[in-house]
């Protein structure tokens, strides 16, 4: 059996789309993992992959997390995500066909997967998909009458999540002066670097782009750390907001900090690398704990009406109630803080499933 075959036999999801783009030469995967908590939702990424099996993999791990994250905050949604891979250098007249095509599909799931931006996707991106009748396009620009970009409100829930994380480590939540490292400046870094700032926090921020770098370099408040130096910099909080896996027994070991929350997610290569940094003392803040904002807030302000500000705040409260839960799990239970978030998940889908069997 081929390795693919044997993840995709693993995985524990509902449905699994694979499309091949034969004009654009692009890849259409769309992955529903669960719809026990709500309809399935999940942002769409649009980058380039070395092969299709990492694709597939990809939207497996991507969706699974989408259900836990949800679950953790006892969110009414379940789990999906989808990858459209392509070459990096696919012009701009391609892409808007391949999303184009996407949406279509969409179209034809008729709201059974919804989405929103996610790494390489943008609003605008969004108003495209949606343009072909696409139910359920979270995220569109407000002129489409969309809520914007969710990164915003993603930054405000780990911004909250990393002050709860503090107060565990450091008995003080407050970030004045506590160093904060983010790799990352895209949607959530960067709004997320400004909060910290007004936290007077110290902000060290590592993007390998160049020009993203440029616009924080000027700022004089920001240490731009060296992409080659990001996982050796001492730092209280290590915040990894850009792509996934990037937590290895090899960067672990470079760690100098003390805790690491971060909104990029997937960011365990594997899972016994979370053993690895607890046993190098470094409290592990499980990515889907703390990435909820987004996807909470769009959906929140788009299908249940909530005003920009009661998103926010609905935000905060909820990335630190789920993490207070967590961290209380793994105190009185002394098990791993990203077991200890699994195990919370996993109780509420349960319950849930238990309660559609009653009712059935
Ligand atoms: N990118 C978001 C995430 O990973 C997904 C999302 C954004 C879903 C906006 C809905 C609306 O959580």
């Amino acid at each position: 059996m081929s390795a693919i075959e044997a993840k995709i036999r693993g995985w524990d999801g509902e449905r699994l789309l694979i499309q091949h783009h034969a004009v654009v030469d692009a890849w259409i995967v769309v992955a529903i993992h669960s719809s026990v908590l709500g309809p399935a939702t999940g942002g769409t990424r649009l980058r380039s992959y070395p092969d299709l099996d990492a694709v597939i993999e990809d939207a497996l791990r991507l969706s699974e997390g989408m259900t836990y994250k949800y679950a953790v905050a006892g969110f009414p949604r379940g789990g999906g995500k989808a990858v459209l891979a392509c070459r990096t250098d696919l012009p701009a007249a391609d892409r808007s066909v391949l999303l184009r095509s996407y949406g279509l599909l969409l179209r034809d799931l008729g709201g059974q997967f919804q989405t929103g931006p996610d790494v390489g996707t943008s609003s605008e991106d969004m108003d495209i998909i949606a343009q072909t009748g696409a139910p359920y396009v979270f995220s569109r620009t407000p002129a489409a009458g969309g809520a914007g970009s969710s990164g915003p409100y993603t930054a405000l829930g780990v911004l909250a999540g990393i002050e709860v994380a503090c107060q565990h480590v450091f008995g003080d939540s407050s970030l004045r002066g506590r160093s904060v490292l983010i790799q990352g400046l895209g949607g959530v870094g960067a709004p997320l670097a400004k909060h910290l700032l007004e936290a007077d926090a110290v902000v060290m921020v590592s993007d390998p782009r160049p020009d993203a770098r440029a616009a924080f370099g000027r700022a004089p408040d920001i240490r731009v750390v060296e992409p080659q130096d990001v996982y050796s910099t001492p730092c209280d909080v290590f915040s990894p907001c850009a792509l996934g896996g990037i937590l290895s027994h090899d960067t672990v070991l470079h760690l100098a900090c003390r805790i690491v929350a971060g909104g990029a997610n997937n960011q365990l290569r594997s899972a016994d690398v979370a053993e690895h940094l607890a046993a190098r003392g470094i409290l592990y803040i499980p990515d889907f704990v703390l990435n909820i904002g987004g996807a909470m807030a769009i959906t929140g302000i788009e299908a249940m009406g909530w005003s920009q500000q009661e998103a926010a705040t609905r935000v905060r409260d909820s990335v630190r109630m789920s993490l207070r839960d967590v961290l209380s799990v793994v105190t009185d239970q002394g098990v791993l803080p990203d077991h200890a978030a699994r195990q919370v998940a996993e109780a509420r889908l349960e319950a849930r499933r238990a309660r559609i069997e009653t009712n059935a």
